[in-house]
């Protein structure tokens, strides 16, 4: 298996909405409505706003297994804060529970450590129990619950989870299990503001 990390720009951004939108239709009924789906895809990725997003502090890389777009993530350091904040991470369903969240959350965790942060945050959806699972295995903890309106009658029920990126993970391991071989690798992010949450 051949798994590369690569890092998206506008040429890519279609195929970012295609694997949000499969992955948000498949895991996301149950825990949000289909209306609050579809809002939210379409706000969060209009090609306006990744585009928007891509030419500021975000930075996302698509995740590529044997050559087949598999799953990507999104990080925005926060310099001020002391802490990288993780945007969004997915893996195609098919792909899930097999080790590839880890291996991509270690991936970031040195993005964090490369670019001086020594922590990572991030907002789960309080029902989503598998990703809690996964990211508690990592070594998240949660710090607290938040209620979010996001405007048309929606709220985001979260809690804000964060790591300490010298005590999570297992360093390097899940990289071997599934043989990484990664043409992006973690350089340190700059310190631009991001411009919007
Ligand atoms: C959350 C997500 C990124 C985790 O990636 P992943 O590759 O599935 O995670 P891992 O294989 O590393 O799983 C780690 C743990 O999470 C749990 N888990 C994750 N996905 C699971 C699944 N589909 N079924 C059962 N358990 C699952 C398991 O407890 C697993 O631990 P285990 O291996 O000891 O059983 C992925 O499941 C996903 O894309 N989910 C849908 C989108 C989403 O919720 N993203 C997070 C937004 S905050």
């Amino acid at each position: 298996m051949d798994i590369v990390y690569q890092p998206v720009s506008d040429a890519q951004i279609e195929t970012v909405r295609a694997l949000a939108d499969r992955i948000w239709r498949i895991s996301y009924p149950g825990m949000i409505t289909l209306e609050q789906i579809d809002y939210m895809l379409g706000w969060m990725y209009s090609p306006e706003t990744l585009r928007e997003e891509l030419s500021g502090a975000y930075r996302y890389e698509l995740v590529v297994i044997d050559g087949q777009p598999s799953g990507f993530f999104s990080v925005c350091p926060k310099p001020d804060e002391g802490y990288l904040y993780l945007c969004k991470l997915y893996v195609l369903p098919e792909l899930q529970g097999q080790g590839l969240g880890q291996q991509m959350l270690a991936h970031i965790a040195e993005i964090a450590r490369a670019s001086g942060l020594a922590e990572i945050r991030l907002n789960v959806n309080r029902r989503n129990t598998r990703a809690l699972r996964a990211y508690e295995k990592f070594g998240f903890t949660v710090r607290e619950s938040v209620t979010n309106d996001i405007g048309h009658g929606f709220v985001m029920d979260d809690y804000v989870m964060s790591c300490r990126v010298s005590g999570c993970g297992r360093a390097g391991a899940a990289a071997d299990d599934l043989r990484l071989r990664t043409h992006a690798p973690a350089r340190p992010l700059r310190g631009r503001q991001h411009l919007s949450s």
